[in-house]
């Protein structure tokens, strides 16, 4: 169900606000998350700037390339919009936008080609990372957003069902990421973000590039997969067994790997803290001999962007809050033989408790 335009002007608003209590006099903002979040604009990034300008006071003005400015148009009609030509000097004309005095929060993405020649524009003006400011504003899903998330994960457990009636065995994993692609397309995403198909020991690598390697019956396959569906992003992981005949150590594996999900799940509500669910999971795998195969934290936070704010690894003692959206997904690598991991988004609501996103079946499938 598609829900109500959110409103970027208020959110620009309470960007604004963070500004001020700040002291930063403008927040600066190319292509990318921040800038779909600040105005609902989804645009590449190229070498040609395009750049919100926010001033503290909540003036908000896009720079951006004349051809274009129609599509900004269509896309943030609310927006102020200064637009340049080819031999303008666009750095310049965003410089001139910055009204307030004080520095400079500049987005974490954008790039160093642009943030120097805005150094040199806004002389004597410090620049800082914009995620002290939209950090606490994004990390918060409003109803907008938790809805589109739903929406993304929902997809992507539709994916996987589709996935476990097609062939495995003597297809390579490019042709089973293929279909995983097709698939997430057809159940309504509208970009395809990564299909990793890990079999047998290249699921030991958890960001094992889908490759040509032809899978064979008994190997145990990693399938991690997502994307995004107008802007928000899909991240599933589950873990299959190609034939029926599951060895011991596999079954073992992932056995203990979806108990340190569901600790992981348990641990997770709002005022934990962050760390506590990757230590509850971890545990687990701890405790079942495990533990240094377990070669990365238990989750990151998600939305625009595919990683987030908040961070599930140890040493993050940030507490979990109402609208935090974030992935659970603890795996074990074992060089050389096989991996697994299982992962859902989970959002934390309203009343404190953690809802999966992802719905799709935890156990250990079997394919053919
Ligand atoms: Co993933
Ligand atoms: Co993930």
């Amino acid at each position: 169900m598609p829900t109500e335009r959110p409103s970027y002007a208020e959110r620009r608003g309470r960007a604004a606000a963070a500004l001020a209590e700040r002291g930063l006099a403008a927040l600066l903002v190319s292509p990318g998350a921040d800038l779909a979040y600040l105005t609902g604009y989804r645009v590449f990034t190229s070498e040609r700037l395009t750049c919100l300008v926010l001033d503290r006071d909540g003036g908000a003005t896009l720079v951006c390339p004349e051809l274009e400015a129609a599509r900004a148009s269509a896309a943030a009609p609310d927006l102020g919009r200064v637009t340049w030509r080819e031999t303008d000097e666009p750095h310049a004309i965003a410089a001139s936008l910055v009204r307030s005095d004080g520095d400079i929060a500049v987005a974490d993405q954008m790039w160093a080609a642009f943030v120097l020649k805005l150094q040199t524009a806004l002389a004597g003006r410090a620049f800082s990372p914009a995620s002290a400011v939209m950090r606490p504003l994004r990390e918060r899903k409003d109803a907008h957003e938790r809805e589109a998330l739903r929406a993304a994960s929902e997809a992507a457990d539709r994916t996987y069902a589709r996935i476990l009636q097609r062939p495995f065995a003597g297809r390579t994993e490019r042709e089973v990421g293929a279909d995983l692609g097709t698939f997430l397309r057809e159940e309504g995403h509208d970009e395809i973000g990564f299909t990793i198909v890990a079999s047998g020991p290249n699921g030991a690598s958890p960001h094992h590039e889908t490759g040509e390697r032809r899978i064979e019956r008994g190997d145990t396959v990693v399938l991690d997969f997502g994307g995004g569906r107008e802007g928000y992003r899909s991240d599933i992981t589950r873990t299959v067994h190609v034939g029926g005949v599951i060895e011991a150590e596999p079954g073992r594996v992932h056995d203990v790997v979806r108990r340190a999900q569901e600790a992981g799940y348990k641990a997770a509500r709002r005022g934990a803290s962050a760390e506590s669910v990757d230590a509850a999971a971890r545990t687990v795998i701890d405790d079942a001999g495990y533990g240094k195969f377990f070669i990365h934290r238990v989750g990151h936070g998600i939305g625009l962007d595919g990683h987030e704010h908040p961070y599930l690894v140890h040493g993050n003692a940030q507490r979990l809050e109402a609208g935090m959206a974030f992935s659970i997904e603890p795996g074990v690598y074992l060089p050389g033989r096989f991996g697994v991991r299982i992962e859902d988004i989970a959002l934390i609501e309203d009343d404190g408790s953690v809802r999966p996103l992802n719905r799709a079946d935890h156990s250990f499938a079997i394919v053919t």
